[in-house]
Protein backbone atom coordinates (compact mmCIF):
# COMPACT_ATOMS: atom_id res chain seq x y z
CA UNK A 1 0.00 0.00 0.00
CA UNK A 2 1.37 3.44 -0.91
CA UNK A 3 2.59 5.56 2.43
CA UNK A 4 0.18 8.34 1.78
CA UNK A 5 -3.08 5.91 1.71
CA UNK A 6 -2.40 5.51 5.37
CA UNK A 7 -6.33 7.06 6.47
CA UNK A 8 -8.73 4.32 5.66
CA UNK A 9 -11.17 6.27 7.50
CA UNK A 10 -11.53 9.01 4.87
CA UNK A 11 -13.79 11.75 6.34
CA UNK A 12 -12.20 11.29 9.74
CA UNK A 13 -10.46 14.11 11.77
CA UNK A 14 -7.72 14.47 13.70
CA UNK A 15 -5.68 17.17 12.83
CA UNK A 16 -6.63 20.44 11.98
CA UNK A 17 -3.81 23.42 11.15
CA UNK A 18 -4.53 26.36 11.04
CA UNK A 19 -2.27 29.94 9.45
CA UNK A 20 -3.75 32.65 11.89
CA UNK A 21 -3.59 35.56 9.26
CA UNK A 22 -5.05 38.63 9.31
CA UNK A 23 -3.99 40.29 12.50
CA UNK A 24 -2.26 43.64 10.82
CA UNK A 25 -5.58 44.44 8.99
CA UNK A 26 -7.95 43.78 11.75
CA UNK A 27 -5.94 46.16 13.74
CA UNK A 28 -5.63 48.85 10.98
CA UNK A 29 -9.34 48.43 9.89
CA UNK A 30 -10.03 49.83 13.24
CA UNK A 31 -7.69 52.36 13.08
CA UNK A 32 -5.17 50.51 15.83
CA UNK A 33 -1.46 49.78 16.04
CA UNK A 34 -0.67 46.34 14.48
CA UNK A 35 0.43 44.72 17.97
CA UNK A 36 -3.17 45.26 19.38
CA UNK A 37 -4.43 42.77 15.98
CA UNK A 38 -1.88 40.66 17.92
CA UNK A 39 -3.25 41.15 21.31
CA UNK A 40 -6.57 40.46 20.14
CA UNK A 41 -5.48 37.12 18.06
CA UNK A 42 -3.91 35.64 21.14
CA UNK A 43 -7.04 36.33 22.80
CA UNK A 44 -8.90 34.20 20.23
CA UNK A 45 -6.84 31.20 20.41
CA UNK A 46 -8.27 29.87 23.95
CA UNK A 47 -11.63 29.85 21.87
CA UNK A 48 -10.38 28.10 19.19
CA UNK A 49 -8.66 25.77 21.40
CA UNK A 50 -11.89 24.80 23.26
CA UNK A 51 -14.16 24.11 19.69
CA UNK A 52 -11.02 21.43 18.52
CA UNK A 53 -11.60 20.00 21.89
CA UNK A 54 -15.72 19.81 21.40
CA UNK A 55 -14.77 18.19 18.12
CA UNK A 56 -12.37 15.95 20.57
CA UNK A 57 -10.25 16.70 17.97
CA UNK A 58 -6.37 14.97 18.41
CA UNK A 59 -4.24 17.95 17.16
CA UNK A 60 -4.50 21.17 16.64
CA UNK A 61 -1.62 23.02 14.98
CA UNK A 62 -1.62 26.42 15.45
CA UNK A 63 0.80 28.43 12.80
CA UNK A 64 2.22 31.36 15.40
CA UNK A 65 5.68 32.81 14.07
CA UNK A 66 7.29 31.70 10.78
CA UNK A 67 11.04 31.50 9.93
CA UNK A 68 10.57 34.47 7.97
CA UNK A 69 8.50 36.33 10.17
CA UNK A 70 11.52 37.57 11.81
CA UNK A 71 12.08 40.27 8.39
CA UNK A 72 9.30 42.26 10.24
CA UNK A 73 10.40 45.25 12.45
CA UNK A 74 12.52 44.62 15.60
CA UNK A 75 9.69 46.61 17.78
CA UNK A 76 6.80 43.88 16.19
CA UNK A 77 8.80 40.72 16.58
CA UNK A 78 9.72 41.85 20.45
CA UNK A 79 6.31 42.52 21.12
CA UNK A 80 5.35 39.32 19.30
CA UNK A 81 7.63 37.12 21.51
CA UNK A 82 6.30 38.85 24.86
CA UNK A 83 2.84 38.02 23.99
CA UNK A 84 4.16 34.11 23.20
CA UNK A 85 5.36 34.12 26.76
CA UNK A 86 2.58 35.92 28.49
CA UNK A 87 0.36 33.57 26.67
CA UNK A 88 2.14 30.45 28.19
CA UNK A 89 2.01 32.19 31.44
CA UNK A 90 -1.44 32.46 31.83
CA UNK A 91 -2.79 29.62 29.25
CA UNK A 92 -1.32 26.70 31.56
CA UNK A 93 -4.79 26.33 33.39
CA UNK A 94 -6.62 25.86 30.17
CA UNK A 95 -4.23 23.19 29.15
CA UNK A 96 -4.33 21.28 32.48
CA UNK A 97 -8.40 21.77 32.48
CA UNK A 98 -8.41 20.58 28.72
CA UNK A 99 -6.39 17.86 29.00
CA UNK A 100 -3.97 19.16 25.65
CA UNK A 101 -0.43 18.74 25.56
CA UNK A 102 1.55 21.64 24.42
CA UNK A 103 4.48 21.01 22.21
CA UNK A 104 6.56 23.32 19.77
CA UNK A 105 6.91 22.40 15.89
CA UNK A 106 9.78 24.74 14.68
CA UNK A 107 13.64 25.51 15.45
CA UNK A 108 13.17 26.68 19.35
CA UNK A 109 16.58 27.30 19.58
CA UNK A 110 16.37 30.41 17.76
CA UNK A 111 13.80 31.78 20.43
CA UNK A 112 14.40 34.27 23.49
CA UNK A 113 15.45 32.01 26.38
CA UNK A 114 12.81 33.25 27.96
CA UNK A 115 10.42 31.78 25.63
CA UNK A 116 12.51 28.74 25.50
CA UNK A 117 12.27 27.72 28.98
CA UNK A 118 8.64 27.90 29.19
CA UNK A 119 7.77 25.93 26.63
CA UNK A 120 10.38 23.32 27.70
CA UNK A 121 8.54 23.27 31.23
CA UNK A 122 4.77 23.74 29.58
CA UNK A 123 5.31 20.43 27.37
CA UNK A 124 7.05 18.42 30.13
CA UNK A 125 3.81 19.51 32.66
CA UNK A 126 1.06 18.39 30.06
CA UNK A 127 3.11 15.61 28.29
CA UNK A 128 0.39 12.71 29.68
CA UNK A 129 -2.20 14.55 28.10
CA UNK A 130 -4.20 12.73 24.77
CA UNK A 131 -4.79 15.71 22.76
CA UNK A 132 -2.02 18.35 21.53
CA UNK A 133 -1.72 21.93 20.75
CA UNK A 134 0.98 22.15 18.27
CA UNK A 135 2.36 25.92 18.13
CA UNK A 136 4.50 26.26 15.24
CA UNK A 137 7.34 29.29 15.75
CA UNK A 138 10.29 29.71 14.17
CA UNK A 139 8.29 27.32 11.43
CA UNK A 140 9.09 27.00 7.89
CA UNK A 141 8.92 23.90 5.63
CA UNK A 142 12.19 24.45 3.94
CA UNK A 143 13.96 25.52 7.00
CA UNK A 144 12.39 22.22 8.66
CA UNK A 145 13.78 19.99 5.32
CA UNK A 146 17.14 21.63 5.72
CA UNK A 147 17.39 20.63 9.33
CA UNK A 148 15.92 17.00 8.36
CA UNK A 149 18.28 16.64 6.23
CA UNK A 150 21.31 17.41 8.04
CA UNK A 151 20.21 14.87 10.87
CA UNK A 152 19.37 12.49 8.55
CA UNK A 153 22.96 12.44 7.35
CA UNK A 154 24.41 12.61 10.79
CA UNK A 155 22.63 9.30 11.08
CA UNK A 156 23.86 8.07 8.30
CA UNK A 157 27.34 9.21 9.23
CA UNK A 158 26.85 7.34 12.76
CA UNK A 159 25.44 4.28 10.77
CA UNK A 160 22.01 4.47 12.02
CA UNK A 161 20.52 4.97 8.77
CA UNK A 162 20.64 3.72 5.24
CA UNK A 163 20.04 5.29 2.30
CA UNK A 164 18.73 2.02 0.42
CA UNK A 165 16.30 1.61 3.27
CA UNK A 166 14.92 5.40 2.79
CA UNK A 167 10.87 5.94 2.73
CA UNK A 168 8.85 8.91 3.72
CA UNK A 169 8.22 7.01 6.99
CA UNK A 170 11.57 6.91 8.09
CA UNK A 171 12.20 10.41 6.60
CA UNK A 172 9.54 12.20 8.45
CA UNK A 173 10.86 11.46 11.62
CA UNK A 174 13.45 13.51 11.35
CA UNK A 175 10.69 16.31 10.61
CA UNK A 176 9.43 18.75 13.54
CA UNK A 177 6.33 17.28 13.56
CA UNK A 178 7.81 13.31 13.84
CA UNK A 179 5.01 12.56 15.97
CA UNK A 180 2.31 14.01 14.88
CA UNK A 181 -0.15 12.59 12.21
CA UNK A 182 -0.43 14.62 9.00
CA UNK A 183 -2.63 17.75 9.09
CA UNK A 184 -6.70 16.26 7.66
CA UNK A 185 -7.46 19.89 7.19
CA UNK A 186 -5.64 23.22 6.30
CA UNK A 187 -6.86 26.67 7.08
CA UNK A 188 -6.29 29.95 6.43
CA UNK A 189 -8.17 32.83 7.35
CA UNK A 190 -8.02 36.57 6.30
CA UNK A 191 -8.71 35.43 3.14
CA UNK A 192 -5.03 35.10 1.55
CA UNK A 193 -4.97 32.11 -0.59
CA UNK A 194 -1.24 31.23 -0.03
CA UNK A 195 0.53 28.75 2.06
CA UNK A 196 3.35 30.78 3.47
CA UNK A 197 5.76 27.96 4.18
CA UNK A 198 3.56 26.62 6.36
CA UNK A 199 3.54 22.41 6.82
CA UNK A 200 4.03 21.94 3.14
CA UNK A 201 5.12 18.58 2.93
CA UNK A 202 2.65 17.63 5.66
CA UNK A 203 -0.34 18.79 4.32
CA UNK A 204 0.47 16.38 0.62
CA UNK A 205 -2.92 15.34 1.44
CA UNK A 206 -4.54 17.99 3.56
CA UNK A 207 -8.09 19.82 2.48
CA UNK A 208 -7.53 23.45 2.36
CA UNK A 209 -9.88 26.26 3.63
CA UNK A 210 -9.11 29.78 3.03
CA UNK A 211 -11.53 31.84 5.38
CA UNK A 212 -12.51 35.44 4.69
CA UNK A 213 -12.42 36.21 8.37
CA UNK A 214 -9.16 37.89 9.90
CA UNK A 215 -7.71 35.48 13.07
CA UNK A 216 -9.08 38.38 15.89
CA UNK A 217 -12.68 37.48 14.78
CA UNK A 218 -12.41 33.96 13.41
CA UNK A 219 -14.39 32.05 16.06
CA UNK A 220 -17.35 29.20 16.12
CA UNK A 221 -19.57 30.04 12.95
CA UNK A 222 -16.52 30.25 10.74
CA UNK A 223 -14.38 27.13 12.36
CA UNK A 224 -17.85 25.08 11.73
CA UNK A 225 -18.21 26.43 8.39
CA UNK A 226 -14.62 24.99 7.38
CA UNK A 227 -15.25 21.88 9.21
CA UNK A 228 -18.77 22.05 6.97
CA UNK A 229 -16.44 22.59 3.96
CA UNK A 230 -14.20 19.15 5.19
CA UNK A 231 -16.90 17.01 5.60
CA UNK A 232 -18.45 17.98 1.87
CA UNK A 233 -15.22 16.88 0.59
CA UNK A 234 -14.13 13.30 -0.77
CA UNK A 235 -10.67 12.50 -0.27
CA UNK A 236 -8.88 9.95 -2.56
CA UNK A 237 -5.50 9.74 -1.64
CA UNK A 238 -4.86 8.83 -5.72
CA UNK A 239 -7.56 6.72 -5.99
CA UNK A 240 -10.88 7.02 -8.00
CA UNK A 241 -14.15 7.97 -6.65
CA UNK A 242 -15.41 4.75 -7.55
CA UNK A 243 -12.76 2.99 -5.40
CA UNK A 244 -13.48 5.38 -2.54
CA UNK A 245 -17.00 4.90 -2.56
CA UNK A 246 -16.65 1.02 -2.89
CA UNK A 247 -14.57 1.35 0.38
CA UNK A 248 -16.94 3.16 2.22
CA UNK A 249 -20.08 0.88 1.37
CA UNK A 250 -17.17 -2.12 2.88
CA UNK A 251 -16.56 0.54 5.66
CA UNK A 252 -13.19 0.93 5.44
C1 LIG B 1 -0.72 36.94 11.58
O1 LIG B 1 -1.20 38.23 11.32
C2 LIG B 1 0.20 36.90 12.78
C3 LIG B 1 1.61 36.69 12.45
C4 LIG B 1 2.12 36.48 11.27
C5 LIG B 1 2.53 36.71 13.57
P1 LIG B 1 -0.39 39.28 10.47
O2 LIG B 1 0.49 40.09 11.37
O3 LIG B 1 0.34 38.60 9.36
O4 LIG B 1 -1.56 40.17 9.90
P2 LIG B 1 -1.65 40.83 8.46
O5 LIG B 1 -1.44 39.75 7.44
O6 LIG B 1 -0.58 41.87 8.40
O7 LIG B 1 -3.03 41.39 8.41
C1 LIG C 1 2.06 33.38 7.91
O1 LIG C 1 1.52 34.64 7.80
C2 LIG C 1 2.69 33.19 9.26
C3 LIG C 1 1.78 33.15 10.40
C4 LIG C 1 0.48 33.18 10.35
C5 LIG C 1 2.42 33.01 11.67
P1 LIG C 1 2.31 35.85 7.12
O2 LIG C 1 1.43 37.01 7.25
O3 LIG C 1 3.68 35.96 7.69
O4 LIG C 1 2.42 35.37 5.60
P2 LIG C 1 2.70 36.19 4.28
O5 LIG C 1 3.99 36.92 4.48
O6 LIG C 1 1.57 37.16 4.10
O7 LIG C 1 2.76 35.19 3.18
MG1 LIG D 1 -0.15 38.19 7.43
Amino acid sequence: MPETDSNSEHSKIRHVAIIMDGNGRWANERGLERIEGHKKGVDNVELVVKLASEIDLEVLTLFAFSSENWKRPKAEVDALMALLESFLLEKKKLLHEQKIHLRPVGKIEDLPENVRNLLRETCRETQSYPRTLALALNYGSRLEVLEAVKKYAQAVGDGNEHPDEICWKKFSKYLYTSDLPDPDLMIRTSGETRLSNFLLLQSAYAEIYYSPVNWPEFGREAFEDALKSYHQRERRFGKTGAQIQELKVAGK
